[in-house]
């Protein structure tokens, strides 16, 4: 395996940590914040290299990177697990630790032993949860315990049975004014940004001048005052069909699929391993190695 670090990115890779105050300091400043999907130690490290703000680990990772067909499976030790590789591969973003279905929905008591867990032995600056309405309370017992919060309003995939399917959220005047409400319900609970997913521009845009918390969008159009994808989305990693506020940047797909290609074609043709890909032996070790042999079988002869 290489030891090459990864590639180094722009100027803004270089500088400390990133806190929680200063994405509130980015917003009034007027600068936009980078945030993507981490799972793996590994992706976390380019995403700090390439100057992402926030390293995200998302609950998608149910669906990215263990294969279910929802976000509701994953559970606290298996975030936690994925959590800890970040923490280990990403030392400049803030690191949000998403918490997954059934982790903060029960009680107070609940959602803050397990956001605790986030921090304490996850490596996580702060947790993100789904939701406002009975959730505001639950946001606001977390920052009580003095753990940063991000929330999560429009379409909420941990909500999908509810919503019936993942649907843009917020398109009527009733329900994008009740977006408006949640989120500065949410920024009341304590909650020091938001993401808005799959609604319209003009009601982020709305909820993004009428806050003071940062908004980060995810198919709720520029005037956000950041941006988040996921991770496999991004690198072209998804499999069927992506939403349409998806923009692929790479097909990693494609070039891990033909680099499987390849190595399979390879080793059954003989063509790898070749010599240099092997350990050489002194000769007079060999030469050695092949008389204890020689002696050996020629005893058992006798
Ligand atoms: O889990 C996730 O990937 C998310 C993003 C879509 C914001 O919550």
């Amino acid at each position: 395996m290489s030891n090459q670090p990864p590639p180094t990115g722009p100027d803004r890779a270089v500088g400390g940590k990133i806190s929680v105050p200063d994405l509130g300091a980015m917003k009034r400043r007027g600068e936009r914040i980078t945030m993507v999907t981490v799972y793996d130690a590994p992706s976390a490290r380019l995403a700090d290299a390439a100057g992402i703000d926030v390293a995200l680990v998302g609950d998608s990772a149910a669906m990215t990177m263990l294969g279910h067909d929802s976000t509701l499976p994953v559970t606290v030790d298996e975030m936690l697990m994925l959590t800890r590789a970040v923490a280990r591969g990403a030392k400049r973003p803030l690191i949000v630790a998403d918490m997954p279905f059934g982790s903060f929905q029960p009680s107070d008591e609940v959602a803050v032993h397990n956001a605790v867990r986030f921090l304490k032995s996850g490596g996580a600056d702060a947790v993100k949860l789904e939701g406002a309405g009975p959730m505001l309370r639950r946001a606001e017992a977390i920052v009580d315990a003095a753990i940063p919060v991000i929330g999560h309003i429009g379409l909420t995939p941990q909500s999908v049975k509810l919503l019936g399917g993942y649907k843009p959220q917020g398109r009527t005047a009733v329900k994008a004014r009740r977006l408006v409400d949640a989120a500065r319900a949410l920024e009341r609970a304590g909650c020091f940004a938001i993401v808005l997913e799959a609604i319209p521009p003009p009601v982020a845009a709305f909820i993004t001048k009428a806050i003071g918390i940062p908004t980060i969008g995810i198919g709720a159009g520029a005037a956000c005052d950041g941006q988040v994808l996921v991770w496999h989305d991004l690198m072209g990693l998804s499999n069927g069909q992506m939403p349409r506020f998806v923009k692929q940047y790479a097909d990693i797909g494609a070039a891990m699929f033909a680099a499987l290609e390849a190595y399979v074609s390879d080793v059954r043709a003989g063509r790898f391993p070749e010599d240099r890909h092997t350990y050489a032996m002194l000769e007079h070790e060999l030469d050695s190695f092949e008389a204890e042999l020689m002696a050996a079988s020629a005893d058992e002869d006798d």
